[in-house]
């Protein structure tokens, strides 16, 4: 008898194909949102639940799990909203997707920044709103990313891939993370209020945790040099809404981009107000390549796991 999976979330045909002819599926056929109580109740007589960030999954969620429920396998790398230490607790099995998406949110960090730089939310605005006067010598104009420097904020393997991209539009790398790494080619920040100080542009890559929740706040915004521009494609609660509004209204920061948001997709409205941010609604991994991807990658987790081998990506 093959374990019976609950899959919280419509995902891509192949991968609905690859889990139903593996296991016994319970699927969400209309993608409605799932709050804590339907996913307890639709988790009843299950082995094992395939979750998304759109389920928080939290220490409250996790203790009223059927006993049946031995995996959660999430598809996404962020696990920022699945309580580890509980499932730990109760024995269940927690994995994610990383390395599959590396590539598809690194191209969005690279998006976001030049958007930011460009002012190509203005930009864009002008065409639609049918307002262009006219090519101006001085009109719209951005900054380069050439021969500046790039603080990469958490330089795991999409950290990384920025770093790679950025380094071909001519950018010099700078980065805070817990460990040093062997890349002669870019400079090593231990603190980061060294890192911000030398970043004329800022990349948050790093994973959302009780550290890095809120590390980008109004006393660590002051410490980037004037006309700096900040992007995340990591998670919204790494960053302050009221500082980082209050550092753009204020000219401080000359943009910013965002792919995430705290609270999302409820963002705090002041955002749209601010001409020079460029703002997409969570689209790191959104490719059909990526998204088929880390439905497999799911998928290896789960059955690997009730084929009773280690999971690879076990994260509790
Ligand atoms: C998406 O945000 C992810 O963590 O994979």
């Amino acid at each position: 008898m093959s374990a019976k999976i609950l899959i919280t979330r419509k995902l891509p045909p192949e991968v609905e194909k690859r889990a139903e002819a593996y296991f016994q599926v319970k699927r969400n056929t209309d993608d409605t949102l799932m709050d804590q109580a339907r996913l307890i109740d639709l988790a009843q007589g299950q082995d094992g639940i395939l979750a998304t960030v759109t389920d928080r999954i939290d220490a409250q969620t996790i203790d009223r799990l059927p006993s049946t429920i031995r995996i959660i396998a999430n598809f996404a790398v962020g696990t920022d909203h699945v309580d580890l230490e509980a499932a730990a607790r109760r024995n269940i099995v927690v994995t994610n997707t990383p390395d599959v998406l590396t590539d598809a949110t690194a191209d969005i960090a690279m998006l976001l920044l030049l958007g930011a730089a460009r002012g190509a939310a203005q930009g864009m605005t002008t065409i639609r709103e049918n307002t262009w006067a006219n090519w101006a010598p001085t009109g719209m104009l951005g900054v380069s990313l050439t021969g500046k420097r790039l603080g990469i904020l958490g330089m795991g393997r999409i950290g990384q891939a920025v770093a790679k991209r950025a380094r071909s539009c001519g950018m010099k790398i700078h980065y805070h993370n817990r460990n040093r790494l062997t890349d002669d080619d870019a400079i090593f920040h231990p603190a980061l209020e060294t890192l911000l100080e030398n970043a004329d542009f800022l990349s948050i890559n790093c994973a959302s945790t009780a550290e890095t929740r809120d590390l980008i706040n109004a006393r660590t915004l002051a410490l980037l040099p004037a006309g700096s521009i900040v992007v995340n494609t990591a998670r919204g609660d790494i960053i302050n809404d009221d500082a980082l509004i209050n550092a753009v209204k204020s000219g401080h920061l000359a943009a910013i981009g965002l792919d995430v948001f705290s609270g999302e997709p409820n963002i705090d409205p002041r955002y749209r107000e601010l001409p020079n941010a460029f703002l997409l609604p969570h689209l790191g991994s959104a490719t059909l390549e990526t998204r088929n991807a880390m439905g497999f990658r799911a998928l290896d987790n789960l059955e690997a796991f009730f084929a009773g081998r280690p999971p690879h990506d076990r994260v509790a």
